[in-house]
């Protein structure tokens, strides 16, 4: 019997870590019901056992492992604990999607080149917490979100792609990270279709796209596809 296309193709092995809602991993469990998706979420683990994303794992039938940081010693030993959890489900990357905790050296090591976080904010600007009040305190007017490599450092590492969201006068802290974040799931899901396909690899502190080494991050439209940014 002749195989289908899809069943032909490499599927990238996904693990996603996740703090909290989880509406950017449910954004890739609903993409990953078409048949054509090249990704697969293998694994979803956090440092809270009441995420709402190990529920929505859950619903779709993907193993959830909460690993509870005050049954550990030290950060170290909590993420050697985690990444061996990570480990035994073989991932081809790993994907932060919320996860609040930040990663020892050794954790974003262990996966240098294959792991990638999503952080609400326009990469290097407003790195750390808090980034929608700390963007209307200094009444910029374009907001946005990132997609980078990790590397050993808070926030930092080569940014793949990012959206860009206007400010409106009239913004609360929530009202721009509900506007954000609906960005967010686009943005996300492209970059790990575009790693998936084998168009997106990390080189040291660069990104290459489609073999070519980028200066500046790829830019998410309005038909939500990445694009090349403009020269100005
Ligand atoms: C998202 O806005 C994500 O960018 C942010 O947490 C939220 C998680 O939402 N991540 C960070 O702040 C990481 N520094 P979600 O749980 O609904 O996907």
């Amino acid at each position: 019997m002749a195989m289908s296309v899809s069943a032909l193709r490499e599927t990238l092995r996904i693990a996603v870590l996740a703090s909290g809602r989880g509406s950017n991993l449910q954004t890739l469990l609903d993409a990953q019901r078409d048949d054509a998706c090249r990704f697969r979420t293998i694994g979803v683990f956090s440092d809270r056992a009441q995420a709402l994303a190990l529920e929505r794992a859950r619903i779709a039938g993907v193993p959830a492992i909460a690993l509870n940081p005050a049954d550990f010693a030290t950060r170290e030993v909590f993420d050697v604990a985690l990444f061996d959890a990570i480990d035994a489900v073989r991932p081809d990357l790993v994907v932060c999607a919320g996860y609040l905790r930040v990663l020892t050296d050794a954790a974003v090591q262990r996966y240098a080149g294959r792991i990638i976080n999503i952080h609400p904010s326009l990469l290097p600007l407003y790195p750390g917490l808090r980034t929608h009040t700390r963007v209307l305190a200094d009444g910029a007017s374009v907001h946005g979100a990132s997609v980078h490599y990790l590397i050993p450092a808070l926030d930092a590492g080569p940014v793949i792609a990012q959206v860009r969201v206007a400010v409106h006068a009239d913004d609360t802290p929530a009202s721009l990270a509900a506007r954000v974040l609906e960005r967010e799931h686009p943005l996300l899901l492209r970059c790990v279709e575009a790693i998936a396909a084998g168009r997106v690899v990390q080189d040291g502190s660069d990104v290459i796209v489609d073999s070519r080494r980028r200066s500046r991050p790829l830019l998410l439209g309005d038909d939500d596809q990445l694009h090349e940014p403009a020269d100005t």
